[in-house]
């Protein structure tokens, strides 16, 4: 890749998210919604967009509770009558906000007990939730937690939501059909070659774009083993999606001298998206069809996702991974319900 090609991304950023146009318009009205790590950031802004298209439901994942208690007024500020012409879109929406720590497998299991539980139906599920961490920390359950929480706990999660997006495909008295979305957020840092550079090996970055390719390899597997039906079309609509350098929280604990703290200002101010541009990938990547089953979603288009997702050397590194990820999950069930 040239420095040219490169300099280019970085202008592109900017302005590459996907216009307002076209979401408006698309069926998201009457939809059952849940979006995870909703407390901030993308997330948050992609429940309000949710909202501000018609869900009926949206459930906003969160880790404290009170953050999320915070997000859902916020979304419902925003679409009151006074401040927003888009109030009609917005009626009749249910805003819940429910416990979850990615962090801790226990805390999945809870909370898809209460998704399998308690919703009816499930249209759209959007995994959002993710950390950038500068330090190596352990879970409680003795996972590296950029690991845990960005590759496993998704994986986890989204194996047993998936029965629940299955059920919820369905036609409409008009014959129209409903392909449920399952969207994963993914990276464009799995690009960064940092598997390959041993001496960069320690850096945090590197952990998370680790993180981020080991949770793509799972969801092409995901892809094309678990959600297709018989005929070999999707039963659901599963994709990964990146919206580009956005202005977020994520790099929370990148301010540790005040060149790094300057540098992330910089580009910030300059090529970053605003969290509200960024969310529009996310809501873009569930009211794809079937044209955006497997694919990687990058801004406003699907794109390929690059050597080291494609490659024959990748393909064997997906095989292994998903092996791996499934391994390491089975031993997190509990005896109980999830034993079948
Ligand atoms: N910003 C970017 O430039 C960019 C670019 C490409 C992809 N992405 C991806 O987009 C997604 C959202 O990132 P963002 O930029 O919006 O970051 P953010 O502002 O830091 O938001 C991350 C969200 O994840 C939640 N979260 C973190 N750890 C969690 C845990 N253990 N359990 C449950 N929730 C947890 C956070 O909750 P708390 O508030 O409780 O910490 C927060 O709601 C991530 O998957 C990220 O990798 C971001």
């Amino acid at each position: 890749m040239s420095s040219l090609h490169v300099l280019w991304g970085f202008l592109r950023n900017r302005w590459s998210a996907p216009s307002l146009d076209y979401l408006t318009p698309r069926s998201i009205a009457g939809r059952t919604v849940l979006v995870t790590g909703a407390s901030t950031g993308l997330g948050l802004e992609a429940a309000r967009h949710y909202a501000r298209l018609g869900a009926t439901r949206i459930i906003l994942g969160v880790r404290p509770l009170r953050k999320g208690e915070t997000a859902k007024q916020n979304i419902e500020d925003s679409l009151q009558p006074s401040t927003s012409s888009k109030h009609e879109d917005a009626k009749g929406t249910t805003i819940e906000v429910w416990e979850l720590d990615l962090a801790s497998f226990a805390s999945v299991y809870t909370f898809v007990e209460r998704v399998l539980k308690e919703l009816d139906s499930l249209d759209i599920a959007v995994l959002n939730a993710a950390v950038s961490k500068t330090c190596f920390s352990f879970t409680d359950d003795g996972w590296e937690e950029t690991l845990q929480v960005n590759t496993l706990s998704n994986i986890l999660r989204a194996q047993l939501i998936l029965p629940k997006l299955r059920a919820s495909r369905r036609k409409s008295d008009t014959g129209d059909e409903w392909i449920p979305k399952l969207e994963f957020l993914a990276s464009q840092l799995n690009w960064l070659a940092a598997l390959n550079k041993p001496e960069t090996f320690d850096g945090t970055s590197q952990r998370y774009g680790i993180s981020k390719l080991f949770l793509i390899y799972c969801v092409r597997e995901i892809a094309t083993s678990l959600s297709i039906d018989e005929g070999g079309r999707p039963e659901v609509v599963v994709n990964y999606s990146c919206p580009g350098a956005c202005k977020s929280e994520l790099a929370r604990e990148w301010h540790t001298s005040w060149v790094k703290s300057f540098v992330l200002w910089v580009l910030q101010a300059t090529i970053c998206k605003t969290t509200e541009e960024g969310s529009r990938t996310l809501v873009y990547a569930t009211c794809l069809e079937e044209e955006g089953h497997g694919k990687w979603i990058h801004n406003d288009a699907i794109e390929a996702p690059g050597k080291l997702v494609e490659s024959d050397l990748a393909l064997k590194w997906q095989k292994r991974v998903w092996d791996e990820v499934g391994q390491v999950l089975q031993g997190t069930r509990p005896t109980s319900q999830y034993n079948r």
